[in-house]
């Protein structure tokens, strides 16, 4: 199996080039089905989950041109003839719920496999079946689907019982397509939102709020293609300044959007953590003191997400004092704190939400599986700052969202190697 080898307790040095969003990149397929001529998409993460998005859209039809490089794809859908999800990749990622409404637009009709046979993971899809019946789609649960269908999509108001990014974005997009107006209350309000909202605008669409919790959609009858470029992924930003604070780094991020970041900067000023910005870059600076704790809530964005809390828990274990760590967002996002007490961490699992860090404890080298993506690199930063060897075994997880991090982390002189078998 591919694995990393990492040697750890050396410190970084040198910058590093943040990549396009993959959060951003997945739904621009979406609104590519939507749109009447092609989508140039550049700045895209070299990363599996969007090689899996291009699987699917080639699987229902689409025509994808590369680029010179695989940074740069155009998307030409109007050959799209196939809305039947139940045999495509959407399995693997989560992202292809974004494809549900863009084919009911030019289709008027979708299959996707039920996600309690663990299709889509233990996310539901819920917000997104309720919004698409009250833009004008019939949702009927088969016994191993979930079928919708429409004569034509009508814009009406949709009022979010919880914020949802990807549901915010799902929705906003397809009422590009349907008559009338639509609003859409509690919306989620991630950069990702308000870029994909100026890509469709661009494009002719009728957006305005996107950014703020009230988005409104005047539905258009013509959309036309365009070029965009990802915006930068401030998840890997943030992945980054956390692991140049754990390996006691002097780091230069760059390519990237410190503004996007600001929840996990405003923790590193309670925790001591120094830095300095741009509008475009932002250095970590080496230290020598130790870290101060501090507790960590997650919360939808502008807040500390959920995104960052293992990377930042791997912190904690260096900090002098007692943490919380509260997950908020996600049922089961605490659970690969056990690899962290198996390198020596001092954490308590006060129940599935909450755990205690007690820091500081250094860490030792061992063998580990990655659980997700984010604890997946989660484990990559404890293995940089560890004792001795780390080995981390499901790779596919961690390259799910970081483009060849194993070559990016060594031109900042880390000790890491992937390994095929
Ligand atoms: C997106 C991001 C992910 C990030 C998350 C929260 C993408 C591809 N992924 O995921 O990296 O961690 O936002 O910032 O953009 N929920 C429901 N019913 C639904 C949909 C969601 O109950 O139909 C719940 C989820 O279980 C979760 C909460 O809503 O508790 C927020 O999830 P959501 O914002 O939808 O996350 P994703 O968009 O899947």
């Amino acid at each position: 199996m591919d694995h990393y080898r990492i040697q750890g307790g050396k410190a970084l040095t040198g910058s590093i080039a943040v990549s396009g969003a993959k959060n951003f990149a997945l739904k621009t397929f979406g609104a590519a089905i939507i749109m009447d001529g092609p989508l140039e998409i550049s700045r895209l993460p070299e990363i599996q989950d969007v090689h899996r998005m291009m699987e699917i859209m080639e699987t229902i039809g689409a025509k994808l041109t590369h680029g010179d490089h695989n940074n740069k794809v155009i998307v030409d859908a109007s050959d799209v003839s196939s809305s039947d999800l139940r045999e495509t990749k959407v399995g693997k990622i989560r992202a292809s719920v974004l494809l549900i409404g863009p084919l009911l637009y030019r289709l008027g009709k979708v299959q996707l496999q039920h996600p309690g046979g663990c299709v889509l993971g233990k996310r539901p899809i819920d917000l997104f079946l309720d919004g698409f019946s009250k833009l004008g789609a019939t949702v009927v649960e088969k016994d191993d689907c979930f079928e919708l269908t429409t004569s034509g999509l009508t814009g009406g108001t949709i009022v979010f019982p919880i914020i949802s990014v990807t549901a915010t974005e799902a929705l906003m997009t397809t009422a590009t397509r349907a008559k009338g107006t639509t609003v859409l209350k509690n919306a989620a309000v991630e950069p990702e939102v308000v870029a994909l909202a100026e890509m469709l605008n661009r494009c002719g669409a009728k957006i305005t709020g996107a950014g703020t919790p009230t988005i409104t959609i005047e539905g258009v009858e013509t959309l036309s293609g365009t070029n965009v470029d990802c915006i930068p992924d401030r998840i890997e930003t943030a992945t980054f300044a956390i692991m140049a604070a754990a390996t006691r780094s002097e780091i230069t991020i760059t390519n990237c959007i410190p503004d996007h970041v600001e929840a996990l900067l405003a923790l590193f000023e309670r925790m001591g953590v120094p830095f300095s910005r741009t509008r475009d870059t932002l250095t970590i600076h080496k230290y020598d003191h130790v870290l101060k704790a501090t507790d960590v809530r997650t919360h939808e964005y502008p807040g500390f997400v959920t995104d960052y809390q293992a990377p930042m828990t791997v912190l904690l274990t260096q900090a002098e004092g007692l943490s919380m760590v509260h997950e908020t967002v996600f049922e089961g996002r605490l659970f690969y704190t056990d690899l962290l007490t198996r390198m020596g961490a001092n954490i308590i699992m006060c129940d599935p939400h909450r755990v205690l860090v007690q820091g500081p404890h250094s860490l030792k080298g061992r063998v580990l599986e990655s659980p997700d993506i984010r604890a997946g690199i989660a484990m990559v930063i404890a293995g940089l700052m560890a004792k001795g060897e780390t080995t981390i075994y499901n790779i596919y997880q961690v390259e799910r969202g970081y483009e060849r991090i194993d070559e990016r982390l060594r031109a900042l002189g880390a000790d890491i190697e992937r390994i095929t078998d």
